[in-house]
């Protein structure tokens, strides 16, 4: 059993990823599979939180007890994240939100016509930059999926998006990031660097990574 020291504490997940529709049959996505954002909802609640969970495309099956909305494109995303994180103290974003969509969403089954197709696509909001504009009182955590410059990326997106954590991944690396069940996370903050987790189970991340959130809300930190 885990201590609480979450008890009263609203939080606020997202999990796995986008689903954006280029016609009735057809959509892009990508490789999330929730499970990083579900084990953090699971060690939210055992630390005694009272867990909502915005999942998007998942092959897992959310934590017991916690209030699980469905989305599935970034716009339903942004939409349900905007409205809750009124009531949070803490957010956190694990889910991987598509930064493009198709600009036009056919209504029938798009037709094999010539030999190339080019398909137009549009941004999306970025719901991460939207909430930290808005903050007030929440401590708010981002994620950073990255290839290269893990350091570098990471506080460019904890600046840009207002951010009081980021928990940045090296997802080139293996057991790193998408779809498994470990990861190897670099956790910053304002100040650079706050602690690198080594190569373990998704849960022990999620577990440690709630621990440090707390520690920093009990020292007064965030927003
Ligand atoms: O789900 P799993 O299979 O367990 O994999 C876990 C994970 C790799 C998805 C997770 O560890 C992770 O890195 N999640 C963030 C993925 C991502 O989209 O990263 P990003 O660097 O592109 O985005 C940075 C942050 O902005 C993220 O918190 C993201 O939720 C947010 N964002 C991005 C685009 C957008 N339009 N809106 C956003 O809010």
């Amino acid at each position: 059993t885990q201590n609480q020291k979450l008890k009263g504490k609203k939080v606020l997940i997202t999990a796995g990823g986008t689903m954006e529709r280029l016609d009735p049959v057809r959509y892009l996505t990508n490789d999330s599979s929730g499970k990083m954002g579900f084990a953090i909802a699971e060690a939210a609640q055992l630390m005694g939180a009272d867990v909502t969970l915005v999942a998007g495309r998942t092959t897992e099956q959310p934590p017991k007890g916690v209030k699980v909305i469905r989305t599935q494109s970034a716009a339903d995303m942004l939409d349900v994240v905007v409205n809750e994180f009124q009531n949070a103290d803490i957010v956190v974003k694990a889910a991987a939100v598509a930064d493009y969509r198709p600009a036009v969403v056919h209504e029938q089954k798009l037709k094999k016509t010539g030999e190339s197709l080019v398909l137009e696509l549009e941004r999306t909001t970025d719901i991460l930059a939207t909430i930290g504009e808005r903050k007030s009182h929440q401590f708010l955590v981002g994620f950073a999926a990255e290839t290269e410059y893990l350091e570098r990326h990471a506080m460019d997106k904890l600046q840009r998006k207002h951010c009081d954590l980021i928990v940045a991944n090296d997802v080139s690396q293996d057991g790193v990031g998408f779809n498994g069940d470990t990861n190897a996370v670099e956790v910053y903050g304002p100040e650079g660097l706050v602690e690198a987790l080594p190569l373990m189970s998704k849960r022990a991340t999620a577990v440690r990574l709630m621990e440090l959130i707390s520690e920093r809300i009990a020292a007064g930190g965030g927003s």
